[in-house]
């Protein structure tokens, strides 16, 4: 029998990016959004897991709105962090394989400085101290194997991202300011999907991984980018300093992870970021 795949937070960019992609040889995949089932209700996910018997369990549920995390803590702590210890425990109990995903922001650093697997983290805005409690329940909490994907600055064609938004507003045509003093690596969904892939193909050794580019660029050549592959005027974007930008949730000035690199599979990640968003401007 093909091993069956139950993919949670299936609706968001993430999640549609696997379902988008997932004709994926002997493996028989099973999409759950949010209405279908939260991860903060144990019994609930409970439930589902007994009757949908998965062998794997993919994690692309999250609440995502860094700066409605410092307002809505408890909503973004029960996703983050109680939510994968709920998963964490029933993968326990029933040995089933985790994967779930995490963000460069468990780290945050005032220089260009990758952070390595092994590093402590230091996260401080709301949203990431969360992911880290939601790594450490996973890690505290796993008798079964388990994969956690620290990935940055995520575009995809679904949901909202960086891209989606500086594209909106090269529309309007009229000049606008992005941020220079943050710095990040840019990564397309559908490289964190290969990732994905290639851990169910190959059942690599269990662990943390770093996907992301290994280019860093900061927000505002980001943006220049985005309108250059796009063909929109770079003109009209402006530089500015994060402290500009009131009433948002504090963000590292750099949160960089060294990328991992994994022998035997699609290592699409190690991309530069212009190639990639030109992929994904073609797909
Ligand atoms: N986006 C980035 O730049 C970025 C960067 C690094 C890491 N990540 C990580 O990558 C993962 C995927 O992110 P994404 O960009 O795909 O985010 P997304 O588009 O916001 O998707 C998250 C999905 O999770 C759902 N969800 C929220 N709370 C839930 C709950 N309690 N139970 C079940 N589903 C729930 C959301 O539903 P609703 O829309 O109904 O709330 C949404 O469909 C997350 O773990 C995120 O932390 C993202």
């Amino acid at each position: 029998m093909n091993p069956r795949i139950l993919v949670l937070g299936a609706d968001g960019q993430l999640g549609r990016e696997i379902q988008r992609l997932y004709t994926i040889k002997n493996f028989e995949f099973i999409f759950v959004n949010r209405q279908n089932l939260d991860i903060t209700n144990y019994s609930g996910l409970l439930a589902s897991v007994d009757g949908l018997k998965p062998d794997w369990i993919i994690n692309c549920a999250a609440f995502t709105n860094v700066d409605r995390a410092e307002i809505e803590k408890d909503a973004c702590w029960a996703a983050n962090a109680q939510g994968p210890r709920n998963i964490a425990m029933i993968c326990s109990s029933k040995k089933i394989r985790l994967i779930h995903i995490s963000t460069d922001s468990v780290f945050a650093s005032e220089n260009y400085l990758f952070n390595k697997i092994s590093d402590v983290t230091n996260p401080i805005n709301e949203y990431s101290r969360a992911k880290v409690a939601g790594e450490r329940a996973i890690i505290e909490n796993s008798n079964s194997d388990y994969w956690i994907i620290r990935t940055a600055w995520l575009y995809g064609k679904d949901g909202k991202n960086f891209v989606s938004a500086i594209l909106g507003k090269l529309q309007m045509n009229k000049p606008f300011h992005v941020v220079d003093d943050q710095f990040g690596q840019p990564t397309w969904t559908q490289n964190v999907v290969h990732a994905i892939f290639g851990i169910l193909e190959s059942v690599m050794n269990p662990g943390i991984l770093h996907i992301a580019t290994p280019s860093v660029t900061s927000r505002l050549e980001w943006a220049r980018t985005i309108a250059e592959i796009f063909n929109y005027d770079v003109s009209l974007i402006l530089p500015t300093k994060s402290t500009q930008n009131k009433g948002v949730a504090i963000r590292p000035k750099y949160s960089l992870i060294e990328p991992s690199k994994i022998e035997g599979i699609r290592n699409d990640w190690l991309i530069p970021p212009k190639v990639s968003l030109s992929h994904f401007f073609a797909s």
